[in-house]
Order: C-alpha cells, then sequence, then structure tokens
C-alpha cells in the first residue's frame, strides 16, 4: 500500500478518536471555565440548575460533600462547588452534610478558595440525623451519600436503604415546587436511587430527567415557577 495512504489512514484515525473525546467532554460553561468537565452529570446538572432557577429556588441541601473540590469534576461531580456558586449567584444558600469531617474540612477549603464561604454552610453529621433536624423548606434537595458499589450487594442494599432514609427524614420540608437530584443512578444494581425513586414515584413524584442521576419533582416548572423560593 502506498505510504500516502497509510499516513491518510493514520490522520483520519487521529481525528476520529480527538472528536470523539471532544463530544465526550462536557463543561457546565459559563458557570465554570471549560477544562472542566463534568461529563456523564453535566446534563442533568444543567437542568437542575436551569429549574433551580425557573423556581427561585433559595434553599438548598446537600448528602455527601465534594471533599476533592473541582479536582474531580468528572469522577464525583464536584457538586458543593457548582451548587455553592450557583447558591452565590441567586442569592440563594447551601447546606452540605457529611459524616467525615476531614471531608468537610477539605470541602470547606474548597469552597473559600473559590470565595463562596457565605454561600455555603457545612454540617458534620450523619445525614439522615441531620434532615431529621432541618427546619426550614427545602427547594432543592441533592442525594449523594452512602458510596455504592457495583460488586458487593451488601453495600448496594445498605446504600439503597441509607438514601431512601435520608428522603423520609427531609419529605415534611420538601413543597409542591422542590427538586430532587439523586446521584450514582445509573449503575448496575440500580444505584444509590433505586429505593427512594420507587418511594417517591409512589407518593405522586415524577421523574423529569432519567439518566446516571435522577431528577425528580411533583409539577412541570411552568406551575412550579408561581410557587418557588416561597
Ligand atoms: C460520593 S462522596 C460525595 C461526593 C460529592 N457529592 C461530590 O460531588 O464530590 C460520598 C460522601 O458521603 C459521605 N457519607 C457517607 N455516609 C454518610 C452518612 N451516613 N451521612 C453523611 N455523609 C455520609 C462520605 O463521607 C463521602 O464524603
Amino acid at each position: 500500500m502506498p505510504i500516502e495512504y497509510v499516513v491518510l489512514g493514520v490522520l483520519v484515525l487521529i481525528g476520529l478518536i480527538a472528536l470523539r473525546k471532544l463530544m465526550r467532554y462536557k463543561s457546565l460553561h459559563p458557570l465554570l471555565p471549560r477544562k472542566y468537565n463534568f461529563g456523564k452529570r453535566r446534563d442533568t446538572l444543567k437542568e437542575t440548575l436551569a429549574m433551580l432557577e425557573a423556581r427561585r429556588a433559595r434553599t438548598l441541601v446537600e448528602t455527601g460533600t465534594a471533599r476533592l473540590g473541582l479536582a474531580k469534576t468528572k469522577g464525583d461531580g464536584a457538586s458543593t462547588i457548582v451548587f455553592g456558586l450557583w447558591a452565590q449567584r441567586h442569592g440563594a444558600h447551601l447546606h452540605s452534610v457529611d459524616i467525615d469531617a476531614q471531608a468537610i474540612d477539605e470541602s470547606r477549603r474548597a469552597v473559600s478558595e473559590m470565595d463562596l464561604i457565605d454561600s455555603v454552610s457545612f454540617h458534620v453529621s450523619d445525614s439522615v440525623a441531620f434532615l431529621e433536624s432541618f427546619q426550614d423548606p427545602v427547594d432543592f434537595l441533592y442525594l449523594d451519600s452512602y458510596d455504592y458499589d457495583r460488586h458487593d450487594v451488601a453495600v448496594q442494599k445498605a446504600s439503597q436503604a441509607h438514601h431512601l432514609a435520608e428522603f423520609l427524614a427531609i419529605t415534611d420540608r420538601l413543597h409542591e415546587a422542590s427538586v430532587v437530584l439523586i446521584d450514582d443512578c445509573g449503575v448496575p444494581g440500580g444505584g444509590k436511587g433505586k429505593l427512594v425513586i420507587e418511594h417517591m414515584r409512589a407518593n405522586g413524584w415524577q421523574i423529569l430527567m432519567d439518566s446516571y442521576q435522577v431528577l425528580l419533582g411533583r409539577m412541570p416548572d411552568s406551575a412550579a415557577s408561581q410557587i418557588g423560593g416561597q
């Protein structure tokens, strides 16, 4: 085969690989610079933030803090930075709870470096106990605590039971326009959301977006925007 064809073939292959990489590269620009890749979570995060804006969300609560700040946007999601930034820009406030004091310290450091500390409160606690004691109406709930395991069924069951317990602990503080996002659902065994999604669907919640993360609400944006942020 002539050498020109071989070179052309190699160039086409390199081009296709670069294109595939580019298509999988998903940033949250303009919230964060393009260099941060949110991969499989980008689309659900983007839709969630748009819904929070439409519903004028003010109180955001997350279980499982982003101990790595922006260092693992693709692997972990950098939730505390993403929701903290959104909160700062929209006059809202994020509560981040984690059972691990070191994780909270590291997350607080990352949040401080981003100058977001006035928009985020940190709580060292078991998430269920924290949610049971939380008194304010919750406009947005993000569930991402007890780690899931793709292979260990006992861990899967414990993680799913924990996320259901979290939802039950805060359910009285959620309202008609609240939005709930659950991480790590698109994995073998149903992920963190399996039990809580079953429960929510049986109690009037609808799946608004079903992906690696699952987004749920009780009413469309058009109706929710009338009552959001109360
Ligand atoms: C997957 S990480 C959270 C990732 C984070 N949301 C992010 O976007 O980077 C899970 C976190 O949940 C915490 N966790 C595990 N069990 C918990 C519990 N019972 N209560 C509160 N936090 C818990 C862990 O300490 C860990 O920091």
